[in-house]
């Protein structure tokens, strides 16, 4: 078989099986053409939450599966490749926040949208790198415990001055890869590019960035943009996609080893092994778990509109 039959045969079974592709922006070229939406954290979850598919197929990582399961529990949903988990995800215990919980009785507890079932359950609201401050700036709260990546932490303490924001140490093990020295050495080598960060880097890049934003919001500052050159500071899958949406512009790496494993983990033949019915993980959540996750990302639709 080759790409183009893979291709036409996973399109042609999703329309027979009535199953939707979901893919985050980070996902191979090859996965973008057979996905029914593409997007960012908050896109997908607000598309999770309306599809009107008997299927769901999630090619991004667990946490994500796990959003669409719990908000459409009726809905056979499955991770495209099981191992593609978010390190970040994983980093803190249940338990341990719990405890922080309960000392600091003034406080919301604000979880990144990378945490896993269980931990939202002990959070008050869930959010996206897109929608943090948007979030947090529209709750009656003003002491805040954000969870887990103290990066994207501080980014909002900065851009939310009127809160008072308690991180825990924690973060994405890929955009912390890229260092000031990156910023410096691409800044020499394109002086006349822009340069475009998520919010899950360090402080010390982001505030050297001319736009912070999501994956979504990066490409679409770079597509809009009247630049002809962009540098981009977050997962290098972005930089392919944005050179396929304007082949007229160009797009650099901030670095070259901003690449995460497990958003790359997924490919196409996974995919179609998924849609077959023969590949795949289909999520099943404890139903104590779903309703208490539930609440913290209803919580996030709800603020995040
Ligand atoms: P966004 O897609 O919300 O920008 O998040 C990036 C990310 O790392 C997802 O795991
Ligand atoms: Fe997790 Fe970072 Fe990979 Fe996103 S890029 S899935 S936050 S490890």
């Amino acid at each position: 078989m080759t790409v183009v039959q893979m291709l036409e045969e996973i399109k042609r079974l999703k329309k027979e099986k009535n199953i939707c592709i979901l893919a985050h922006a980070y996902q191979r070229q090859d996965i973008w053409e057979v996905a029914d939406y593409i997007g960012d954290s908050f896109g997908l979850s607000v598309e999770a939450s309306k599809t009107d598919a008997d299927t769901v197929i999630m090619c991004g990582v667990r946490f994500m599966a796990e959003t669409v399961k719990i908000l459409s529990p009726e809905k056979n949903v499955y991770l495209a490749n099981p191992l593609a988990g978010c390190p970040m995800a994983e980093q803190m215990d249940v338990d341990i926040i719990s405890q922080m919980k309960q000392s600091l009785p003034d406080y919301a507890v604000v979880a990144y949208i990378n945490t896993t079932s269980e931990l939202k359950t002990v959070c008050d609201v869930c959010v996206t790198s897109s929608s943090a401050v948007k979030i947090i700036s529209r709750m009656p709260q003003k002491k805040i415990l954000f969870i887990p990546d103290c990066n994207l932490g501080s980014y909002i303490a900065k851009s939310l001055p009127e809160k008072e924001v308690k991180l825990v140490h924690g973060g994405c093990p890929t955009h912390v890869r890229i260092s000031v020295k990156d910023v410096e050495k691409a800044r020499a080598a394109h002086p006349d590019a822009e340069l475009l960060v998520h919010p899950e880097c360090i402080p010390e890049v982001t505030e050297r960035a001319d736009f912070v934003g999501s994956t979504t919001e990066i490409m679409s500052y770079a597509e809009k943009g009247d630049k002809k050159e962009y540098i981009i500071g977050t997962e290098n899958s972005i930089v392919e996609h944005l050179q396929f949406s304007c082949p007229d512009k160009s797009f650099y790496p901030l670095s070259k080893d901003c690449v995460c494993h497990n958003m790359f983990a997924t490919t196409l033949s996974d995919v179609y092994r998924c849609v077959k019915g023969i590949g795949g993980e289909k999520i099943e959540l404890d139903s104590e778990v779903a309703a208490g996750a539930k609440r913290c990302i209803d919580e996030m639709l709800r603020l995040g509109k």
